[in-house]
Order: structure tokens, then sequence, then C-alpha cells
């Protein structure tokens, strides 16, 4: 069971798991925040159509129906979120309501109706502001930046101290660095209900003509170019670590009942030279003003994930380019498509 699969990370782990011949997919998402219309894409590019059961994860009765009519689920991954940090701050009970019920229930399935595997959506902004670079998964926890990455933190206690009661229950923690790009046959990416505020739907949106121009925030961090450091990684990269994480557990490879992995590249990239790879890849000249620094954005932050390539085996197969490159085609799809934000509801 996939929780949240028409999302945007859920989705591509769809199409990993599929097409590892190894599983067969169920999902759960209430298209509060995606489109139901995701899985044709899933299935255009797959051949398999898998099911969504539409509703809301937070609503045990109907959540915990689907569990009698599938008595054989080996394993939960749990995407579905609200992920945007600015709203969080805003919104902050929309945020410990949705995403830490959602857990309560899925915690909950997995006991009841005894699910051995469990792979939770973590985040690198557990770290909080960190000061060594890069971070291993023994960084500890920093003070969170804002309710989003706060219900990630209490998120993975809720799961460590749920597998206390319940041995036979395991679970991995995984901690996303920055996913960006696009499936690399352009058909499958990033559709965002509300104006993207992440940095490659924006360069996108500019390179496309969609949107005027675009700012940097922040030229004067102590970085060689000034501008922030992430550490982005293609988005099926993340999704083909989900695949190796349900493995290694299914598989009984892991050593504690809880174990918590770092997904990134392990480089460091500054926005400036992100605008620099996409202008290359796009051809297009990038409209950009250099402006004041974004509230709540930590300077630096890239991972240290040896630890998923060890154990999982798992390993990032794409580079900048290939992100920019489907980011790209996946633009072009969307505007043939006439599907934008602007475009449904
Ligand atoms: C944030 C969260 C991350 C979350 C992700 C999903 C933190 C530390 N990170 O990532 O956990 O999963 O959002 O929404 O809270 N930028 C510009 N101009 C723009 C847009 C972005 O310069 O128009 C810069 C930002 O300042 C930042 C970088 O691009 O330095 C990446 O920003 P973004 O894509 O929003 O991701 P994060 O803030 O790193």
């Amino acid at each position: 069971m996939v929780t949240g699969g028409c999302g945007y990370i859920g989705s591509h782990t769809i199409i990993e798991l599929v097409q590892s011949g190894r599983y067969e997919v169920i999902s759960v998402d209430s298209n509060v925040r995606s489109t139901p219309e995701t899985m044709d894409r899933v299935a255009q590019i797959t051949g398999v159509r898998v099911p969504n059961y539409q509703l809301d994860i937070c609503d045990k009765t109907s959540f915990f129906k689907i569990f009698e009519e599938h008595t054989d689920i080996v394993g939960i991954i749990h995407f579905a979120a609200y992920k945007a940090v600015g709203e969080s701050v805003e919104q902050p009970l929309m945020y410990y309501r949705n995403n830490l019920g959602a857990l309560a229930n899925v915690l909950e399935s997995c006991q009841k109706f005894h699910v051995p595997a469990l792979i939770f959506s973590s985040s690198c902004s557990v770290y909080g502001d960190v000061h060594h670079l890069p971070v291993s998964e023994e960084t500890p926890m920093g003070v969170a930046a804002c309710p989003y990455a706060h219900t990630k933190q209490i998120g993975e206690e809720m799961i460590r101290n749920m597998l206390v009661p319940n041995p036979d229950m395991n679970a991995l923690i995984l901690r996303y660095f920055n996913p960006v790009g696009a499936h690399v046959s352009g058909l499958n990416g990033e559709l965002s209900p509300d104006k993207p505020n992440n940095l490659v739907p924006i360069i996108m949106r500019v390179a496309s003509g969609k949107q005027p121009s675009m700012t940097v925030f922040g030229t004067d961090y102590e970085t060689r170019d000034g501008s922030c450091i992430r550490d982005y990684l293609h988005v099926s990269d993340i999704a083909d670590a989900h695949v190796k994480a349900l493995d290694y557990l299914l598989e009984h490879r892991n050593a504690d009942q809880c174990e918590v992995f770092n997904l990134g590249s392990g480089n460091g990239i500054t926005v400036l030279e992100m605008l620099r790879a996409a202008e290359e890849v796009t051809g297009h000249k990038l409209n950009y003003e250099l402006g004041a620094r974004r509230p709540g954005d930590i300077p630096a932050i890239f991972g240290d994930s040896s630890r998923a390539n060890n154990l999982l085996h798992w390993h990032c197969r794409y580079g900048v380019d290939m992100m920019m490159e489907s980011a790209w085609k996946w633009e072009q799809h969307l505007n043939s498509e006439n599907l934008n934000f602007e475009s449904y509801d």
C-alpha cells in the first residue's frame, strides 16, 4: 500500500515498484493535493493500472475498510502528508492534525492488520539548522524551523514508540533531501495544486515563459557564491530507494526494528549553480533578480547517504543534468496538455 500514491514522490515510487516486477500496488490518496489522473500517467508509463482508494486516511473507518478487502498487505509506504513550509507556519494545526492524525491511523492499521513493514517519508528538515556538514543519520535533530518539520520529528518518535509494544512491526525512516525532476519519459512529474514555491518548478515556469522572472533568495550567505546550498536528487532515485527499502525489510536484513536512512546525492549545489544548469539544459536564458533571504531558509545543507548506499545498495543514477532535462520535458508536457495549477482545481 502506498499512501499519497497520486502525489509527486508517491507516484514515482509506484512506477518503480511496478517496474521492479516484485510488487502489486494499491494507492490511497484523498486527492486534496493531487489528481486521480496521476494513475493514468502511471499506467501510460508502466502498462499497469494501479487502483487508488480516494479517501482521507484521517477517516479511520473508511481507511480500515481497505484492509478487509486486501488481507495480504505486506508493507505500507506512507507518503500522504502536507509539505509546504510556509503554509505550515500559517496553519500549524492543520499540519499537526493531518500529518500526525494520518500517521496514527497508519500505525494502528499496521498493528491491527499485522502489516510487518512500514516505510515513512521524513525530511532533512528534522535536522534543523546544522553546523557540521554533511549531515549523517547520527546528527542530532535540531530545533524544527517550522510546524511541517516538527510533524516529521514527532512522526519519527511516534513510530519508535509504537514499535516497542509491537515486536513484529518493523519500520524504516527515510529522510529526504531535495527531490527534483520528473520521470525520464517526461510523462509524470510534480503537479502542484497551488503556485509552486520550490526552486525547480519555478525555474521551469520562468524558462517556459509562464512566469516573467524569479528571485534568488539571498546572495550574502557564507557559501561559494553567496546563494544557499542544497542537496538535490532525482525523484526517480528517491523512488528507487523505497523499493530497495521495502526489499530490505521484507528480506529481514534490518538489524534494528527501526532504522533511519538519509536519501541525498551527497553533493551540495548552490541556487545560482542550479540556474546555470537549467539554462544550459533548456537553452533558455533565465530572467532572475538577486533578492533578499527567504525567512526560514538555512544557509546550507547536504547529506551523507553512505548508510543507504551500503545497506540498501542504493545509488543515485541521475545527476543535475538529468534532473533539469526531465523537469524540462515535464514542463513541456504540462504546457502541451494545458495541465497547470491555473487550469485545474
Ligand atoms: C523545503 C524543506 C524540505 C521540504 C521541501 C518541500 C526545509 C529546510 N526544507 O526545502 O524539508 O521537503 O521544502 O517543500 O525546510 N529558492 C530561490 N528562489 C525561489 C525558490 C527557492 O532562491 O524562487 C531557493 C531557496 O531559498 C532554497 C533553494 O532554492 O535555498 C531550494 O528551495 P526549495 O525548493 O523551496 O526547497 P527547500 O526550502 O530547501
